[in-house]
């Protein structure tokens, strides 16, 4: 475990020279991206954070934005509205962001939520968390990834569950749009499989970027009562254990935002970035250098290497496949 006083000491060496300048943040109007933006700004260093959310969220966001420019008035926060579920508004997202900036040194992906209630599908065919866990996401990297290979030290995170990969998946039904094969367990592990496939596809054609997909822990964000069907008892009955669980075991919304601001700039993940004297981190396929971190909520990495390596063999090509010709229309 990364202790939480190391990676106070290691974010305590964020400034105008160590920060990620320039950033994008989709998912950070709430939970685990916006504690994240608060640590990154309480750092006092001079940032440009893009938070890209859905018109809904403008006005809540509002109070946070003053908030930031409050803690540091260094700190420019760029709203950027968009529906992020929808492939054509990622894409439309990206190219407004393109035309303002030529380089990224952090995307942080972490919108979404396992899918409790009945299947909902987004106007484009896509089960709607899927859409926002996976397939969004994968996009957003894709177009952002010329801006990132600009940045001395790139890196992206996807906040889900890395190391939780299982390594059986549907891959003849990457969608799970056949009878028996969605729910929520098995989206949740259908879309952890389906991020640590591909973005470990997308490591090895970048080995300049730093790639994590990061296990969050237990942070009470409200997101177990996402997904469900309106007017659920089930899901108050969930969401109270599940709270009640993270209340005593859960991460502080500081600590969370702590490692994560910690994952977003240590060079423990791929050597670039705020020096560190620890043990330095092993990327998916067990060395010590640039690719996929697969990083627990210790901080920890967990290459997960039986069965990564099973996916890696039997699957990632199919999936990779996939997903190109899926997003190949919005890029
Ligand atoms: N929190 C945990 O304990 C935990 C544990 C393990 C894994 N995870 C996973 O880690 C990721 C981040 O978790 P979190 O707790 O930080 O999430 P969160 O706070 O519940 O939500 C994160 C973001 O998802 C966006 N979002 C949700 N539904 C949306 C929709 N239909 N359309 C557009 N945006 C939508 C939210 O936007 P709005 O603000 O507009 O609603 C918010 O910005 C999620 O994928 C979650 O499943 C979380």
């Amino acid at each position: 475990m990364v202790s939480y006083k190391e990676i106070q000491d290691s974010n305590a060496l964020v400034n105008d020279a160590t920060a990620p300048r320039v950033s994008v943040f989709v998912g950070g109007t709430s939970g685990v991206g916006k504690f994240t933006i608060r640590a990154l700004a309480s750092t006092g260093a001079s940032v440009r954070i893009y938070l890209v959310g859905r018109k809904s969220s403008e006005e809540p966001t509002r109070a946070f934005i003053q908030e930031l420019s409050a803690i540091n008035p260094k700190a420019d926060i760029v709203w950027t509205e968009g529906e992020v579920s929808l492939l054509a508004d990622v894409k439309r997202i990206c190219e407004i962001i393109k035309e303002k900036e030529s380089r990224i040194d952090l995307l942080f992906l972490s919108a979404g939520y396992a899918p409790f209630g009945t299947r909902k599908e987004t106007s484009e065919g896509l089960e709607l968390s899927q859409s926002l866990e996976y397939y969004s996401r994968m996009l957003f990297i894709l177009h952002l990834l010329p801006l990132l290979r600009q940045s001395e030290a790139p890196r992206v995170i996807s906040v889900l569950g890395g190391g939780m990969e299982r390594a059986s998946i549907k891959v003849d039904d990457p969608d799970l749009k056949q009878p028996g094969n969605f729910s929520a367990i098995k989206g949740q592990m259908q879309y952890i499989a389906l991020n640590s496939i591909f973005l470990e596809r997308l490591a090895s054609d970048n080995p300049d970027v730093a790639f994590i997909h990061s296990l969050p822990g237990w942070v009470n964000t409200g997101n177990a009562r996402r997904g469900w069907d309106e007017g659920s008892i089930l899901a108050r009955v969930f969401a109270f254990v599940v709270e009640s669980l993270i209340f005593f075991f859960g991460f502080s919304h500081e600590e969370s935002g702590q490692r994560h601001l910690f994952e977003s700039t240590s060079a423990a993940f791929g050597g670039r970035g705020i020096p560190w004297g620890g043990k330095s981190g092993v990327n998916s396929l067990g060395k010590s250098e640039n690719g996929l971190f697969l990083v627990n909520h210790k901080c920890e990495c967990t290459p997960n290497a039986g069965a990564m390596a099973k996916l890696r063999e039997k699957d990632q090509g199919k999936i990779s496949e996939h997903t190109k010709n899926l997003l190949q229309p919005y890029l």
